[in-house]
């Protein structure tokens, strides 16, 4: 765990119960590092990387505070229900979830796995969570910019199936935003440039050299992972943004301005 930043006040998620999905490594892994020195009980989910779990779990706890991990993989539901039964059984609820867990780019996956995990396995992961959820309770979808303004602005061609299946999950999640409203949780997607330092920044680097460093200069700066993850943790806590939307960093070259 490196969290340089403490974007929230110690204290501050004193009994808060909080599940934050792909949480093991990267982005993940720190903001769920930041909701636990602010008081929360955590999570630690992952798919593969149990012994990251294992040592985030014992870094979080060693410094006073409270965390399990809990292996899921995302795309099997059976999984996600006994990732469920266990934050029922232990905690009786959750307050926060953080759909950060994502995939595409992994070698020797199926055509459609972007879609099953980006879209479907994050609708079914939320509809799984709904009756953990009470009002008051907070959502967080996090997702690129690249993803976010697909449909408008081209991306990369290495990572064009992630963004539009992240997209087509954002348009997914978005649409239960009435009902979830009217359970009184509250529903916010944070959408960040590229993130110097993460595996998916390294593996569009590999497979289109320069293309991360042309972001960089275009942008003028990029974020790194504890500054997002910070902007994660805070839209955990600040209120619902215009169009449940929280933009890190510049938008302009998206949005044409
Ligand atoms: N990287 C960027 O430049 C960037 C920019 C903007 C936004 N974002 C967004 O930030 C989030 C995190 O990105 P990241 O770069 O930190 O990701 P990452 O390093 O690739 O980590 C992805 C996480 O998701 C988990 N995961 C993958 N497939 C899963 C599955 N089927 N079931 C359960 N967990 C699964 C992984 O678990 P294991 O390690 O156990 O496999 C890992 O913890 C994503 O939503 C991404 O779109 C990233």
């Amino acid at each position: 765990m490196n969290t340089p930043l403490n974007p929230l006040a110690p204290e501050s998620l004193s009994g808060a119960r909080a599940l934050v999905t792909g949480s093991s490594r990267g982005i993940g892994a720190e903001t769920v590092g930041y909701l636990a020195k602010a008081g929360a009980k955590v999570v630690v989910n992952y798919r593969n990387k149990e012994a990251r779990a294992g040592k985030l779990v014992a870094a979080i706890e060693a410094s006073g505070g409270e965390a399990i991990a809990i292996g899921a993989d995302l795309t099997d539901e059976a999984s996600v229900r006994a990732l469920f039964d266990t934050v029922a059984r232990e905690w009786g609820g959750l307050d926060i979830l953080v759909m950060n867990a994502s995939g595409g780019m992994e070698s020797g996956m199926a055509e459609d796995y972007a879609m099953r995990l980006n879209r479907d396995a994050q609708v079914s992961l939320l509809t799984a969570a709904l009756p953990l959820l009470a009002p008051g309770a907070r959502v967080v979808f996090v997702t690129s910019h690249q993803a976010h303004f697909v449909e408008t602005t081209e991306t990369m061609p290495e990572y064009l199936p992630v963004a539009l299946s992240k997209r087509a999950g954002e348009d997914a999640l978005r649409a239960m935003i009435p009902a979830l409203t009217a359970a009184g949780i509250g529903f916010v997607v944070v959408s960040g440039d590229m993130i110097e330092g993460t595996i998916t920044a390294t593996l569009l680097e590999r497979a289109n050299p320069g293309a991360i460093s042309a972001r960089k200069d275009a942008a003028g700066r990029l974020y790194n992972v504890g500054e997002f993850a910070a902007e994660v943790a805070l839209a955990v806590v600040e209120p619902v943004p215009e169009n449940n939307t929280r933009y890190v960093g510049d938008v302009s070259d998206f949005i044409g301005a």
